[in-house]
């Protein structure tokens, strides 16, 4: 039996090994990606460990991975789900419990977010009948800063949730602080930013609830899938209980009597007695997510500092090389951050020679993959239209990203000869128009 099981997983080698493209970089041809995972024989492995065990539903490696993950992020708990957005859901949705007593929030009762955020870190406030109170985000760091935040702050004002964008930390001393001072519940949306510090600490550590996802894209992967962290342990049982359809009860599946009384409560008007595992304290879902996910969460883990060793070393490469280029507004870290980048952000001048259609189009035509920075400003899409929100001072920087900014990838897989053929392929762009302009002049 085990023989034949070892002699499965070398065969699961040899296939990783006959599945690499040997084909090398070659210019023009082969397509750069702005983001994708980095799978290696480890992560098959491990994949098809998982399913030769039949580990089809949330088990033992889900929760070993919970716990490694929230050791490695600093936190108390974490709860897996079945994506980032599902994280946000059920962070965001965990504010309005019962249990939160006069903490809790209640319909009507304002979030303030960026307007240039993702659209599931945004959803979640108007989902749970929340107000979303929308601030401009700065040009460069493409974060707001706690000076947005705090000038957002009225009356109905009782949280905040905003993702440290494309791996760039918001000023989250600051912003927690301020929350701190105004009894404002915090949530970091970390999802784009594994590894990345403020203040010399890991982002995710800052909020009440901190989420994160798993999606390809991400700095680690388990195909889809998403988590929710927490110190709180008041919130942590509230994120599980509505993670997993509302129950009351904690017991892992298979599981019957963890808490030695399963026949010992009364709760609501149930009968006194009524099974525990059948009692449900909240309006729940069912966000969970497998353990063929966690197995290769596991395998990923293993490799995260690797990853966010890579990104930022392909970040600050297209960063030196791109520098004093006329007509781009080139990203900075926000100050006291050491970003683990997702993403190199670049906003066009409104008063460049060009505009972003034309260099993403000639980027494209390279195979040099590039995407929007989110949905740019949300409030001027279609689902947002007629929905109860604030804006709180103008949005003048979200309509600049919305016309004008983009971003090329900086994620593992990609090489430094991709990375150079990046900077050369933009350099190359906008010297054609240096040169143009310089003929003008003469
Ligand atoms: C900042 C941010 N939040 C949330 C999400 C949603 O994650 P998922 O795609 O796993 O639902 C994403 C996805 O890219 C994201 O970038």
């Amino acid at each position: 039996m085990n023989d034949r099981r070892e002699h499965i997983l070398d065969e699961v080698r040899k296939h990783h090994q006959d599945a690499q493209d040997a084909r090398g970089f070659v210019p023009g041809v082969t397509e750069i990606w702005p983001s994708g995972a980095v799978l290696d024989e480890d992560d098959r492995v491990a994949l098809v460990e998982a399913a030769l065990d039949l580990r089809i539903a949330a088990g033992t490696l889900s929760r070993r991975f919970e716990r490694d993950f929230a050791r490695r992020l600093g936190r108390r708990k974490a709860h897996l789900t079945n994506s980032g957005s599902s994280a946000n859901l059920l962070a965001v949705s965990a504010l309005t419990s019962p249990l939160l007593q006069d903490r809790r929030l209640r319909p009507g009762d304002e979030v303030v977010t960026v307007a240039a955020g993702f659209p599931t870190t945004v959803n979640p406030i108007l989902q749970n009948g929340l107000v979303p109170v929308f601030v401009d985000v700065e040009l460069r760091t493409y974060n707001t800063t706690a000076e947005r935040v705090a000038a957002a702050i009225g009356p109905r004002t009782r949280a905040v949730i905003m993702a440290h964008t494309l791996g760039n930390p918001f000023e989250a001393t600051e912003v927690a602080r301020l929350a701190d001072e105004h009894d404002l519940l915090l949530i970091e949306d970390d999802c784009d930013a594994i590894g990345s510090t403020y203040d010399g600490r890991l982002t995710g550590t800052f909020g009440d609830l901190a989420t994160v996802s798993f999606y390809p894209a991400h700095h680690l992967t388990m195909g889809e899938g998403g988590c929710v962290l927490t110190s709180n342990l008041v919130l942590a049982r509230v994120v599980e209980s509505m993670r997993d359809w509302g129950r009351d009860c904690w017991c892992e599946p298979g599981e019957n009597d963890t808490c030695h009384k399963r026949f010992g409560y009364q709760m609501g008007t149930l009968p006194e007695g009524y099974d525990h595992k059948y009692i449900f304290s909240h309006v729940g879902y069912n966000l969970k997510s497998t353990d063929l996910q966690a197995a290769l969460g596991l395998s990923q883990l293993a490799k995260l500092d690797m990853f966010c060793a890579a990104r930022r070393h392909n970040w600050r490469r297209l960063r030196a090389a791109l520098d004093g280029l006329p007509w781009l507004i080139l990203p900075e870290a926000t100050p006291r951050s050491d970003p683990s980048w997702f993403g190199f952000v670049i906003t066009v001048d409104p008063d460049a020679p060009f505009g972003r259609a034309d260099l993403v189009r000639f980027l494209e035509s390279r195979r040099i993959g590039t995407r929007q920075l989110f949905a740019g400003n949300l409030t001027r899409h279609p689902a947002y239209a007629g929905r109860g929100n604030r804006v709180a001072g103008g949005l003048a920087n979200s309509d600049l990203i919305t016309e004008q900014t983009f971003w090329v990838g900086v994620y593992p897989g990609l090489t430094d000869d991709m990375i150079d053929y990046v900077a050369a392929s933009v350099t190359e762009f906008v010297g054609g128009f240096v040169r143009r302009s310089a003929a003008a002049r003469r």
